[in-house]
Formats: C-alpha cells, sequence, structure tokens
C-alpha cells in the first residue's frame, strides 16, 4: 500500500515524515503550490507532484491533509480522475469520511485519521508523534483492513462512530485550545490586574501550570486536584469573587463547581453544602 498526501502543510509533513519512518511507503506530496510540496518531499526523502492525476496514479492510498474548508473542493477534483478502488483519507477532527460522497453515497474505502495533537509546524512535530493517539472513523466494511495497515504504526488507535465527531472534537479542543484560553485569564490577572513584571509573570507561570499538567497526567485528575475548593476553603473562594472582574466571575464560578464535584469524589465523607452555597 503506497501512500500519497494530498497537501504539504503541518500534519502533512509531519504524518508522511512519521509514517515513513514507521515503515509505511510514502510516495510523496501534491500541494496548492508545487513549492511547498517539494520541500516536504526533500523533508521526507519522497516525490513532489506536480498534478493531481500523477499522485492519483502513483498511490493507494490518498490522505487528504488539506485545511478542513479545502477538503471537498479536492475530493470533486478527485472524483474527475480513476479513484474508484483507491483509499481516501482526511485528517480532521470534526468531519467524517462522508464528504467524499457521490449522489449522496460514501466511497467505499473513504475514512478520517485523526491524530490528538496540536500539530504546530510542518518540520518540527514529527518526534513527538510516537507518543500520540489516533481515532479512526470509517465504513465498518473497511475498519478491519485499515486497521491492519494502520497496526504498522505504533500508537494507540481507537474506532470512533462517525455521528460522535463534532462532539468528540469539542472535547479535543477543551483538552487543547481552551486551555490556552484560560492560561490567558491567568496570565492578564498577574500583568494587567496585580501590576506583576511580564518576565517576572512568565517566569512564575511556566512551573504552575507544567507541573499541574504533568501532575494530573502521571498521578490523574483526582489525585492531582490541589486548592482552596479541595480544602473546602469558603472564605478564600468569596474573596476570589469578590476580587474577579465581574465578566469572569461567571467563568470562575461556572470551573469552580466543576473543582467541586471532582473534590466530592476524591473527598466523599466531607461536607461541601457551605461552598456550593457560594458558587
Ligand atoms: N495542525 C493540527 O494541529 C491538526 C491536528 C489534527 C488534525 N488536523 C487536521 O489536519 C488537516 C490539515 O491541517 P494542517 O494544520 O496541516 O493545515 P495547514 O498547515 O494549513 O496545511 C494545509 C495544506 O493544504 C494545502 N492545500 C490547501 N488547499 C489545497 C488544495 N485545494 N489543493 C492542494 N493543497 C491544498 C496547503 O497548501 P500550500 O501550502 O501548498 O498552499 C497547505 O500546505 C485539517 O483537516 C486539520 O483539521 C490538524
Amino acid at each position: 500500500m503506497i501512500v500519497g498526501f494530498i497537501g504539504a502543510g503541518k500534519v502533512g509533513c509531519t504524518l508522511g515524515k512519521y509514517f515513513s519512518s514507521c515503515g509505511i511507503e510514502v510516495a510523496g506530496f501534491y500541494s496548492r503550490s508545487y513549492e511547498h510540496a517539494k520541500q516536504a518531499s526533500e523533508f521526507t526523502q519522497s516525490h513532489a507532484f506536480l498534478t493531481l492525476a500523477e499522485i492519483v496514479a502513483k498511490c493507494d492510498c490518498l490522505l487528504v491533509t488539506v485545511s478542513d474548508s479545502q477538503i471537498a473542493e479536492v475530493w470533486y477534483d478527485l472524483c474527475q480522475l480513476p479513484i474508484g478502488n483507491k483509499w481516501i483519507g482526511h485528517c480532521s477532527g470534526l468531519l467524517t469520511s462522508h464528504i467524499f460522497s457521490q449522489n449522496k453515497v460514501v466511497h467505499p474505502f473513504a475514512f478520517s485519521l485523526h491524530p490528538l495533537y496540536a500539530i504546530y509546524d510542518r518540520f518540527d512535530c514529527f518526534s513527538d508523534m510516537v507518543n500520540v493517539s489516533f481515532t479512526l472513523e470509517a465504513n465498518a466494511d473497511i475498519i478491519p483492513a485499515l486497521t491492519e495497515f494502520f497496526a504498522k504504526l505504533p500508537n494507540p488507535i481507537a474506532i470512533l462512530p462517525a455521528i460522535k465527531k463534532p462532539l468528540y472534537h469539542a472535547a479535543c479542543v477543551m483538552l487543547s485550545n481552551q486551555v490556552l484560553a484560560l492560561v490567558q485569564i491567568g496570565v492578564d490577572l498577574l500583568n494587567e490586574q496585580c501590576g506583576l513584571d511580564q518576565e517576572f509573570s512568565e517566569q512564575a507561570w511556566h512551573p504552575l501550570f507544567l507541573g499541574n499538567a504533568n501532575n494530573a497526567c502521571r498521578a490523574g485528575i483526582i489525585d492531582a486536584l490541589t486548592g482552596p475548593v479541595e480544602r473546602g476553603d469558603v472564605e478564600t473562594i468569596k474573596q476570589h469573587i469578590m476580587a474577579m472582574p465581574d465578566e469572569l466571575k461567571p467563568i470562575y464560578q461556572q470551573l469552580s463547581t466543576i473543582l467541586l464535584n471532582i473534590s466530592r469524589k476524591k473527598h466523599p465523607n466531607r461536607d461541601y453544602k457551605q461552598l456550593e452555597l457560594e458558587l
């Protein structure tokens, strides 16, 4: 099975390099700009294709690693070519394999394969991939063949039903992107509201944030939990809410309510009723 990548961006370059390192034969890249396909081919010691027709002719499996909004357009172009027996996949967390449909019939060898990782660079992330999990979504008939093929990767791969993809993707966003929103709130409070020097606060929040993230991964969320909610420290929470700018009070209270639920699991015999009234 020879794989070709359509879209020489962050995911295309990263998976291209990673797949080859795992023994999957990668023919090369086709992209909107030939220059980018060329860079990707040099990075992966593969070929840069000038046309979609050429990459289709050379590959048995095409991974459409363009941005989500471009997948349907590429699919339209692919449908003009002989793709009847080709495996065609994309890497979107949200979209399903059903995007590869003609006259409401899904291509029999369509799939989506989503890496649960923030791939922020074309050439810098491939060595991180060994620890990354994937989800695979496809028609039940081809799951066994896909699973067998992707078993070349040492990564955990879970099968996900198409209907779950929107919620699944929202969960991934909460675990990744939205954490950054919370970090931004904390940093702004330290710098703008508390007047701490930017250099100082950067040094200060990195170990606070990374230590907590590491603890949660190592020990699990319940065991990693510390802080005033877990301690049932009503006075502290009252003061936080009072000091907090009005627009941030709801998010602080909602997150604290979630922490309260975790705290109850951790300390089933502790009385959190007073704290609950404050939230
Ligand atoms: N980045 C992540 O963290 C991440 C994680 C998981 C899944 N994904 C998914 O992976 C897919 C790719 O995302 P990405 O972050 O790699 O995007 P990206 O860095 O923007 O790369 C997209 C590439 O697609 C090429 N392209 C766009 N339209 C095209 C077309 N019509 N024909 C041929 N090539 C075209 C672009 O080509 P040129 O550069 O040649 O113009 C660009 O290099 C998306 O479905 C995304 O949801 C991304």
